[in-house]
């Protein structure tokens, strides 16, 4: 299960294809936008419908190309003023040096020049030509105007080229186009959560997965947490504008995007690390780490052998993390999370105020359709008394969904005048 903050949602790129031999990876650069989160509309130039035809675009766009711009009909659909309107980036791939040179000096002769005039959205060029066509003073006479004028150039791969020469002139692949098309807007997604984003300005410490105590060097004991809920919570802070760093048990997810994360084995290892949080400063301290609560009270030096036909291990109790940092004088505001099989309302209750938590999420482990390994969960949150706040029932979605509506707890909570104690 990936966190990857990589699907984009809701953002328009228009792909205008120009005529050159690297139109035919313009289609594949089509599906990986997609694939990204985008919506999709194709313009075509005449040039560009020498070598592929409106129907491949349309089928990968799913939304009619445009090629005409005096036509009556397609007016009538998606106007060329309407579509310049609609794209949050113009991108240009593969970019003829014709295109170029009518960008540069303002030609409006077709559908393609008159939106790049009548756009307000970024226009990036991925231009793709002969060698010596790139080289040619007036391409780049035209590229420099270009520049000058606040157009994005993605430059050309060097490599050999379809005509056989050798040389800068390649259109870059599909995925690394799409790749920077998404960076650019997750960057400019960024920039705006860490000015309004729910979390703008929060160091966010998160413990997610379980521990795994050892009891020799190739035996431990552990549980069954995945870290599913700490990872999606990771992901929603991040998303809300927080600075995150994750503490790890051992897990197999990969780090939600933008998210520091810092593995670590036993519980001994999880609370010396969240300690050193404390030092860097933590303004919101969420423990969703499954963690063993004993240990191996002597951890064998060498692999035990099999002799008599029982073992005993000792076990000494683990030091309590979220307590611990609870009672710290420069507490964050600490979240727990509560996982029970019967008297649910009670023992979370019980926690919040035995562990000096300011919020506690607790959810029904008896339930089989939600928890631990599964993708969805459904939780109840109670905040400390101090807060006055009404508990919130959380209804049983996905754990994104309820990894954010916890984070707009938390700013909730964190916005809350605070009854004085
Ligand atoms: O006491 P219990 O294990 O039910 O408490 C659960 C909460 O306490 C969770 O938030 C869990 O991450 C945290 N915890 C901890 N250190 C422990 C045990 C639990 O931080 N040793």
């Amino acid at each position: 299960m990936s966190f990857d903050l990589s699907v984009i949602p809701n953002k328009n790129i228009v792909l205008a294809v120009t005529g050159g031999i690297a139109a035919y990876k313009s289609a594949i650069l089509v599906r990986r936008l997609k694939d990204a989160g985008f919506n999709v509309r194709v313009v075509m130039t005449q040039g560009a419908q020498a070598f592929i035809t409106p129907l491949t675009f349309q089928a990968l766009s799913g939304n009619p190309v445009h090629t005409e711009l005096l036509n009556p009909e397609a007016e009538a659909g998606m106007g060329h003023i309407e579509l310049a309107r609609w794209a949050d980036l113009l991108l240009v791939a593969p970019a003829s040096c014709n295109t170029l040179a009518k960008f540069a000096v303002g030609l409006a002769d077709d559908l393609l020049s008159t939106l790049y005039l009548a756009t307000k959205s970024p226009v990036w060029v991925a231009p793709a030509m002969n060698q010596q066509m790139w080289a040619a003073k007036a391409t780049q006479r035209n590229l420099n105007t270009l520049v000058e004028d606040g157009v994005h150039v993605i430059m050309p791969d060097a490599g050999s080229q379809a005509c056989g020469d050798v040389g800068l002139g390649r259109m870059p692949e599909p995925e690394d186009l799409a790749r920077q098309v998404t960076q650019y807007f997750h960057k400019a997604q960024r920039a705006i959560a860490e000015k309004f984003g729910m979390l703008a300005g929060k160091h966010v410490v998160i413990t997610a997965g379980p521990t795994r105590e050892a009891i020799d060097p190739v035996r431990y004991i552990s549980n069954h947490s995945t870290g599913k809920m700490g990872f999606s919570l990771a992901a929603a802070c991040y998303a809300a504008g927080a600075k995150v760093t994750l503490i790890a048990g051992p897990v197999s997810l990969d780090t939600p995007n933008g998210v520091r994360r810092i593995n670590v084995s036993s519980a001994v290892q999880m609370l010396d690390i969240s300690m050193k949080m404390l030092d860097e400063g933590c303004d919101i301290f969420i423990a969703t780490a499954a963690v063993a609560d004993y240990r191996v009270a002597e951890v064998a030096e060498h692999k035990i052998k099999k002799a008599g036909d029982e073992l005993n291990v000792s076990l000494i109790k683990n030091p309590d993390i979220v307590a611990t940092i609870a009672q710290q004088q420069k507490r964050p505001f600490m979240v727990g999370f509560a996982a029970e099989t019967r008297n649910l309302e009670e023992y979370a209750a019980g926690k919040l105020v035995a562990k000096k938590l300011d919020m506690i999420a607790c959810n029904d482990v008896s339930r089989p359709d939600i928890g631990f390994a599964s993708d969805e969960n459904a939780m109840i949150v109670f905040f400390a008394e101090q807060y006055q706040m009404q508990k919130r029932d959380l209804e049983k979605a996905s754990k994104q969904e309820i990894a954010q509506q916890l984070v707009e707890a938390i700013h909730d909570a964190l916005h809350h005048e605070i009854e004085p104690v």
